[in-house]
């Protein structure tokens, strides 16, 4: 197993006081080492287990109910408060005001959808969509990168590296291209990133490398090389991350006027927005904040059905920390030496070994969770009726609503349930699935969407072709009206 630890040569001064108030500290119940705040490890150096940051709660000032954070924020002078990651700064305080890092994330948006409420089987009002695609970068990573980088930059770190299905990668070179402050390293697949996400990679200017692969080759390449080089590694094993990624729970709480929904909806692929939803809602309610914990849906495209094969077929779970490494291995190994890839339209969350597994399963402990797969046909047909009656998403995005009507098909989920889908990427990171989808052109579909298995675009919105003729346009927006 590769050790990963910060190289002490690597490390700065560190920018700001450390106290023991917040620290690092081993998942494994059994171990639960700890760690300074201002250390980098990957894992634990006794178990090799996952970290988390947690905090003496007892010593800190935590607000005395979530509606304080009603006053303020967004029309302070103040950048970090105006961050909708920072403004929840004391549900993750690692670091002093001074040291937070803002791009101006966490502007999003939770949108009541009643007509992809219908698609999904709910009542009216009864379906909310977390829209993280009006971020900075356009998806939920910014997020959580907003943690990590500060972290990063905490520690003086002069380079960070990740790999990525292409919306990570496009995060951290943001924060890179803003704040000038750090280079991206960046480890892509070859040919599994949506052009929209290498664009933004290539444009903010992140050193971009390409390796022959998928993204879990790239991922242990990335490890590998971060260690060997002392680079500080950004991808969601970094618990600094899952800090950030908390908030997209707060603001959803607080987009439902601190109330708790019945379920939260998310797409799993490194399943580190499952993990750290699950440790938001139980610190929450630890502090005495909400007074339950929602139900929790993590989905799976059926081409990255890990998760979903673990949890659901074999029946592994978290029970109180008792990890079964065995399992989880053993199915690691049997794909690789099988040869099974990963393959989704969704291509974020084409991911086979997803590094935040133990922490998943932790999660839907706490939030008697349930995990469900999804055809890519499922998948771009709950697309397509997010784009017809909301802001629109990319692939992987669309597995939420794909798996709430699912899980309400099977009756997991109730009509009557309150139910919050997240939406992790904008529409146009992706443009090319969506116009194979809608626009009818039989090679492109079959090039993009018919080699995964899907038959038909369902919900397809085709340009109506018309000769550059007044009275043939006219009678073709007449006869295509009537028939909408
Ligand atoms: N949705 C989108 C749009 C994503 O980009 C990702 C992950 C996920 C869902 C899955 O989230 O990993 O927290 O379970 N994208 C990563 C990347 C892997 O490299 O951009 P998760």
């Amino acid at each position: 197993m590769i050790k990963l630890i910060f190289p002490e040569e690597a490390r700065g001064a560190c920018a700001v006081a450390v106290t023991d108030i917040a620290f690092q500290r081993c998942i494994a119940p059994h171990c639960g080492r700890t760690y300074a705040i201002d250390e980098v490890h990957l894992r634990c150096e006794s178990c090799g287990h996952l970290l988390d940051v947690d905090y003496d709660w007892d010593r800190l000032k935590v607000p005395q109910s979530l509606s304080e954070f009603d006053q303020s924020q967004r029309s302070s002078a103040d950048a970090r408060q105006r961050s909708g990651v920072w403004r929840y700064h004391s549900l993750l305080p690692f670091a002093s005001p001074e040291a937070l890092v803002t791009i101006g994330e966490g502007h999003t948006l939770l949108q009541p959808a009643d007509s992809v409420a219908r698609y999904v089987g709910l009542q009216a009002g009864g379906l909310h969509l977390q829209y993280e695609g009006m971020n900075p970068s356009g998806s939920f990573k910014d997020n959580g990168m907003a943690a990590a980088f500060t972290h990063a930059a905490m520690v003086g770190a002069k380079r960070a590296a990740c790999a990525s299905t292409g919306n990570t990668s496009a995060s951290l070179a943001a924060f890179c291209s803003v704040t000038q402050q750090m280079q991206a390293i960046i480890f892509i697949g070859s040919g599994k990133i949506a052009f929209g996400k290498l664009s933004q990679a290539l444009d903010y200017g992140a050193l971009t490398v390409q390796i022959e692969g998928d993204f879990d080759d790239a991922m242990r390449r990335v490890r590998e090389v971060a260690g060997k080089l002392g680079i500080y590694l950004v991808n969601s094993v970094n618990p600094f991350r899952l800090e950030g990624q908390k908030t997209v729970m707060f603001r959803v709480l607080q987009g439902l006027g601190w109330e708790v929904p019945d379920w939260v909806v998310v797409p799993g692929g490194n399943l580190g927005n499952s993990s750290s939803f699950g440790k938001a809602f139980t610190e929450l309610h630890a502090l005495g904040l909400i007074d339950r914990i929602p139900r929790l849906a993590v989905i799976n495209a059926a081409g990255a059905r890990t998760l979903y094969h673990l949890y659901e077929a074999q029946g592994l779970r978290w029970n109180g920390g008792t990890i079964q490494s065995d399992p989880v291995e053993g199915y690691f190994t049997q794909l690789d030496e099988s040869g099974k890839r990963a393959d989704t339209v969704a291509t974020a969350i084409e991911i086979n070994q997803p590094v935040n597994f133990y922490k998943c399963l932790r999660a839907l402990e706490v939030c008697d969770g349930v995990v469900c797969e999804v055809t890519d046909q499922e998948i771009l047909d709950g697309k397509a009726q997010v784009g017809a009656g909301g802001l629109g998403c990319e692939p992987a995005s669309g597995a939420s609503v794909a798996g709430a009507k699912k899980l309400r098909e099977q009756g997991v989920i109730a009509p009557s349930d309150r139910v919050v889908c997240v939406l992790t990427g904008h529409l146009l990171k992706d443009p090319d699935a969506t116009v194979a989808y809608h626009a009818g052109d039989q090679e492109m579909f079959d090039r993009i969407l018919g080699s995964r298995g899907v038959e038909r675009a369902r919900f397809a919105n085709r340009a109506v072709v018309v000769p550059n003729d007044l009275d043939r346009i006219v009678e073709a927006i007449e006869s295509e009206s009537q028939r909408n």
